[in-house]
């Protein structure tokens, strides 16, 4: 399974990505969020990744993709995004870049296919995505795609949610922030 973007390819990962991916993740600023990453981040974890995903590749009906995410120009691999939990109507989507990545709107462009892959290709009726509280970042990319606060626990996670109904009256695109308040 392959996605394309105009800058960007989105490809179940393999050993080709191991070094990519470790370079990125082993970084405290980019794991501290990711609850399943543990800091530092070795060839051992990255290998155990790829094993990971290759396994999930077989599953009858998928109930999860992970995508790693490639730049066209120079074919790196700078972070993941994996809609996880799938079933018939809902999925949970989960996003990371290495920090050198960061504010280039590169998620905002995998995001926007993996919600288009998720509403079309999936037949998914909502997409939900939970982070810290503290991750200004994850909430404001959020809120470009007008995800819905859903989860009103006193957690130190949020939940968030996109109805399909919703996104196809946005036109399926994002907005400027800016514009919206
Ligand atoms: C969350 C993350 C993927 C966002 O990546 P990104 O490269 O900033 O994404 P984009 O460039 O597409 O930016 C999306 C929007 O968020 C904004 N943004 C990014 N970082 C921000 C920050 N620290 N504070 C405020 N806004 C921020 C961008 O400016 C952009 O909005 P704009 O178009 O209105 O300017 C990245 O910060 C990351 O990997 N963080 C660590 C891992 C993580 O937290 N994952 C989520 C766990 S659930």
């Amino acid at each position: 399974m392959k996605l394309e973007t105009k800058k960007l390819i989105l490809k179940e990962p393999d050993l080709d990505d191991v070094s990519n991916i470790i370079e990125n993740l082993n970084n405290y600023d980019v794991s501290k969020y990711l609850p399943a990453i543990k800091y530092p981040y070795t060839m051992g974890d990255g290998l155990s990744w790829i094993k990971f995903c290759r396994k999930i590749k077989h599953e009858q009906p998928r109930t999860r993709y992970e995508f790693s995410i490639q730049l066209k120009f120079d074919k790196r691999v700078v972070g993941g995004i994996s809609l996880k939990n799938i079933n018939k109507e809902s999925a949970e989507v989960g996003w990371w870049l290495g920090e050198r990545y960061w504010k280039k709107d590169i998620m905002t462009e995998a995001l926007k296919k993996i919600i288009e892959f998720g509403f079309n290709n999936l037949e998914l009726k909502i997409i939900n995505v939970s982070f810290n509280k503290e991750n200004v970042a994850s909430y404001h990319l959020s809120q470009k795609f007008k995800f819905q606060k859903s989860n009103w626990k006193e957690t130190d996670e949020e939940t968030y949610s996109l109805l399909k109904g919703d996104w196809e009256r946005n036109e399926g695109d994002y907005v400027e922030i800016k514009k919206v308040k």
